[in-house]
């Protein structure tokens, strides 16, 4: 599914991103170039990153 229509990047694209480090939407912004446009990604950006790394968190536990 796409996140970011305008640099069309996808919510696996930032689930992996998240797993290789990016911890913040500038992070994401700097590798993949989501929430540079209308910025209306943003948000749903960060609840990715968020949710990613808690998934990854519990599952290290
Ligand atoms: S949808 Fe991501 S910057 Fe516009």
């Amino acid at each position: 599914m796409y996140v970011c229509v305008c640099k069309a990047v996808t919510d696996s694209e930032i689930r992996e991103a998240a797993l290789n480090g990016a911890a913040t939407i500038e992070d994401i912004a700097e590798t993949l170039g989501a929430g540079t446009g209308c910025g209306c990604c943003r948000e749903m950006t960060q609840h990715l990153i968020d949710q990613q790394h808690t998934d990854h968190l519990t599952h290290a536990a």
